[in-house]
């Protein structure tokens, strides 16, 4: 049995990925962590709230003690890490709050899993999965290879570089202290999971 810590999960793609977890492993506690900003929708999570095993706290990811207090009260052993700053046309009129969340927010949640598993933790198995996307490699031309694991950063717009520099704060962690992390670097994928998701949000194509 896993117990899961999942920000940003009022959102749009982690609202998705929290119904799927408990629908494959319904024994598993999911704690949801949403500052609830004007991208989250507590609504989205109203047919699971209820149900046993999930918890919403209403906070902020750069609220260490708050992060602290919930990976040791209730066990955390995983961290998945969708909240963000997340559309690239804000990023271009309020890059600061793109640094705030998902550069400082990012690090205080890698401090928070470091004191918790590392230095006061019991060694026990542990994950910290961060959410990216494949914007940190650039803008991908049409009849150009996909990119790899192995492209060079090259981030275009201050969104894809907040990414980018969560992206090696959490390879700088696993390096330096060798906590557990995982990272995704996955495509746009709003419109798909838009069509095929259990909430389409017609919210999203009109920010973008
Ligand atoms: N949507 C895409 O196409 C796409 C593609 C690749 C990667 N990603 C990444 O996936 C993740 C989720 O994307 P999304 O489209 O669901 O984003 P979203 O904007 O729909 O949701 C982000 C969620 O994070 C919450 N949040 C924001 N700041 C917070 C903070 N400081 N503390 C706590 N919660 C906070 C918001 O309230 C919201 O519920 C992001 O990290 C994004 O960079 C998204």
């Amino acid at each position: 049995m896993r117990r899961l810590l999942v920000t940003g999960g009022a959102g749009f793609i982690g609202t998705n990925f929290v119904y799927y977890w408990k629908k494959k492993y319904p024994e598993d506690l999911v704690i949801v962590l949403d500052a609830l900003t004007y991208a989250g929708n507590i609504e989205n999570l109203d047919q699971i709230k209820n149900c046993p095993g999930f918890l919403f706290v209403h906070g902020n990811i750069l609220d260490q003690n708050l992060v602290g207090g919930i990976l040791r009260d209730h066990g955390v052993d995983t961290i998945v890490h969708f909240a963000a700053e997340s559309h690239v046309d804000r990023s271009i009129h309020d890059p600061d709050a793109f640094i705030r969340t998902n550069v400082l927010g990012t690090h205080s949640l890698l401090k928070a899993a470091k004191t918790c598993w590392l230095d006061k933790g019991s060694g026990k198995p542990h994950r910290f999965h961060h959410v990216s996307t494949d914007e940190v490699y650039g803008t991908l031309e049409v009849n150009a290879p996909p990119f790899t694991e192995m492209t060079p950063y090259a981030p275009n717009s201050p969104y894809a570089a907040s990414k980018a520099s969560s992206d090696h704060l959490v390879r700088a962690y696993h390096k330096t202290y060798g906590l557990g992390t995982t990272i995704s670097n996955s495509p746009f994928i709003s419109l798909l999971i838009g069509k095929i998701g259990q909430f389409t949000q017609l919210f999203r194509l009109v920010v973008l």
